[in-house]
């Protein structure tokens, strides 16, 4: 399996990692196939993220993707940062191999469950917004992505 050298950097030396003891929201999500746990703490004053940190119990894709998906929400309106999708993050990480690709679904997923908490918490929730949240589903700790097949997930049962 390759993986870009953007990926190695991330997972060898990963950005904003650890926690916010002040943080405005949080998002905790989990891949129920592997058992990798996400947790995103963001910081927020007037709308814009200042600060965003993980905790990331996982594989090495899923601590890259949140290393490069907390960078690139840092500096960015809540409401642009609801826009940063897994593929983004993908393809700020220079790609990921196809079989690790549901990984970067976990970053999407922790941003969209703390924005949610934070929008919830202000009174802010929109139908507009609520459409953004699709991706968390009904159960929260689905994967969310109709598309991906259970082969998909197969990598989730091998040590790598
Ligand atoms: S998130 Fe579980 S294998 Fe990557």
């Amino acid at each position: 399996m390759e993986y870009s050298e953007k990926v190695m950097d991330h997972f060898m030396n990963p950005r904003n990692m650890g926690e916010i003891a002040d943080a405005t929201a949080s998002g905790t999500v989990g891949n129920p196939v592997c058992g990798d746990i996400m947790k995103i703490d963001l910081k927020i004053e007037n709308d814009i993220i200042t600060d965003a940190k993980f905790k990331t119990f996982g594989c090495g894709s899923a601590i890259a993707t949140s290393s490069m998906a907390t960078e690139l929400i840092i500096g960015k309106y809540t409401a642009e940062a609801l826009e940063v999708s897994n593929k983004a993050v993908a393809d700020a990480l220079d790609g990921l191999p196809t079989v690790k690709l549901h990984c970067s679904v976990l970053a999407e997923q922790a941003i969209k469950k703390a924005l949610k908490s934070f929008y919830e918490a202000e009174g802010r929730m929109t139908d507009e917004f609520a459409e953004k949240f699709k991706i968390l589903g009904e159960d929260e700790h689905d994967h969310g992505d109709d598309e991906e097949s259970a082969d998909e997930h197969a990598c989730c049962l091998h040590d790598d």
